[in-house]
């Protein structure tokens, strides 16, 4: 076992480039914010007391936005360059001994797997500090990687300062590294601002290092866009389009089958069980659940949802924030707009909208209604057209139907309401009064013929 890693995960900068009202890594790819991104990696190789994130920029909001609990932050009330976001860490992380690795909050690609390899490098070698770098067609506006004869790194140079000679290198720093923390800390104060912007450059740290008689190594990666950082939309959604790739080939390869996988949107946090078929145009997001052997229609947007097993969604669907048990079928066309429970078996059929509703086992509505604020029990039919009137322009009220009640088409259900268990509620009716048990509901008006009426009228029209 070596010696831990801590990491600090710069994020302080505003992203000017963005066009935004919104720090930049506040920005979502893949369905996480940036900064998300990147502290779940880094979780990977540490525990949350170890990372650190500096903030800068909407400080608050930015802190708030991350998700994991333990992770600490510190705050750059001004953004003097990246070798100065670090320094001013030193009171919280100095005295963490092992490593030192410093990831970018807008760098949200970067592998584990490539991080394991740049801090192996570091403390496998005895290399005060050890570089990411990649060779770049083009390396415009990176700092470029000075090495000697023998492979070992002399320093970095930012664009803006380089020779023709160095800028003419194509081996760029990708700007993650892993250097031993206690020379990491006995030396970072000698950065200096000594360069045009007046900033201190953490790019200078590997120059500090060999003055000082260590060795800095550089480990080239193959495809310098897993560094990528972002800048602007364009590249926002580059970076998305990455993301989207790879969670449809995660999910293919542990046994879900996705129908021209390149017009499914999959979030990163969504699970989905063996078997279960998605169709085109589908998205699944937030922290949805999906069992096996699920259908997804295509077109349908399923969002922070629970779906069980065998459970289909027909085509142009929208479900939030519900529990779909066993076996349930909704839509096409359906809407479980938020917070429902649709219990094993239930149907759910087209135009059919539901809202904070619970649904018993084997119930259905299947076609043309609105049901709200709902207790609906097991076996209940709804008809096609059926309202629950839950709202009376002030306050929301409930209804409850009991177990095996039928609804005709067209009922108004005027809340708060309820329905016995057994009950018949006759078409077309406007119910305002509870309904026993095993009683018929009638709430319309009688219907009267008017014998001869019609011929009356056409001979009156003719006269
Ligand atoms: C940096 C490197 C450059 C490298 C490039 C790779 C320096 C001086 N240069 O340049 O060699 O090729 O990354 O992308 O380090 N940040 C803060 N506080 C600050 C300044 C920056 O938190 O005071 C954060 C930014 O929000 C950003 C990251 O650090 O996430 C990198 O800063 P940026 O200004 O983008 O550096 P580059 O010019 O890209
Ligand atoms: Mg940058």
């Amino acid at each position: 076992m070596h010696k831990p890693v801590t990491i600090v995960i710069l994020a302080a900068g505003l992203g000017t480039r963005m066009k935004s009202r919104h720090a930049k890594v506040l920005h979502k790819a893949g369905g996480k914010t940036l900064l998300q991104h990147v502290v779940d990696t880094a979780r990977e190789l540490a525990p949350p007391e170890r990372i650190f994130v500096v903030v800068g920029h909407q400080a608050e909001k930015v802190r708030q936005s991350v998700e994991t609990p333990g992770v600490r932050f510190i705050e750059q009330t001004e953004q003097k360059g990246t070798g100065h976001a670090v320094m001013i860490g030193r009171d919280a992380m100095a005295k963490l001994d092992g490593y030192l690795m410093v990831l970018y909050g807008d760098s949200p690609l970067l592998r584990v797997e490539t991080l394991r390899s740049l801090i192996a490098q570091e403390t496998e070698g005895d290399a005060a500090g050890v570089l990411m770098s990649a060779h770049m067609e083009d390396p415009f506006g990176y700092g470029r990687v000075i090495r000697d004869a023998r492979g070992n790194v002399l320093g970095v140079v930012e664009q803006k300062a380089g020779t023709p000679e160095q800028l003419a290198i194509r081996e760029a720093n990708m700007g993650i590294y892993c250097f031993r923390a206690d020379l990491f800390w006995k030396h970072v104060d000698e950065i200096q601002p000594n360069n045009p912007a007046r900033e201190y450059y953490l790019t200078d740290m590997p120059e500090i290092l060999n003055r000082a008689g260590h060795t800095v190594e550089a480990m080239k990666i193959d495809d310098p866009a897993e560094a990528l950082g972002i800048n602007d939309r364009a590249q926002l959604a580059e970076v998305d389009r990455i993301f989207r790739d790879r969670k449809r080939r995660a999910v293919m390869a542990s046994g879900v089958t996705l129908v021209q996988p390149e017009t499914i949107t999959i979030d990163a946090a969504v699970e989905i069980g063996m078997d279960t078929i998605v169709e085109p145009f589908a998205q699944i997001l937030g922290k949805t659940k999906i069992g096996e052997n699920c259908r997804v229609g295509a077109c349908s947007i399923v969002s922070d949802s629970t779906l069980a097993d065998e459970v289909e969604i027909g085509a142009f669907s929208i479900v939030g924030t519900s529990v779909l048990e066993h076996g349930v079928h909704a839509g096409p066309y359906a809407r479980l707009r938020m917070e429902n429970h649709v219990a094993a078996g239930a149907h759910i059929g087209n135009f059919v909208e539901l809202k904070k509703t619970r649904m018993g086992a084997g119930a259905k509505a299947n076609h043309l209604a609105y049901l709200g604020d709902s207790e609906i029990g097991a076996k209940v039919n709804i008809g096609a057209g059926t309202i629950t009137c839950n709202y009376d322009g002030q306050k929301k009220h409930r209804t409850a139907i009991g177990e095996g009640a039928f609804v005709g088409s067209n009922s108004t259900l005027v809340a708060p309401i309820e329905i016995g268990a057994g009950a018949y509620i006759a078409a077309g009716s406007v119910i305002t009064h509870p309904v026993p048990p095993d009683a018929l509901g009638v709430g319309r008006a009688r219907q009267e013929n008017k014998e001869e009426w019609a011929k009356k009228r056409r001979r009156l029209a003719k006269a």
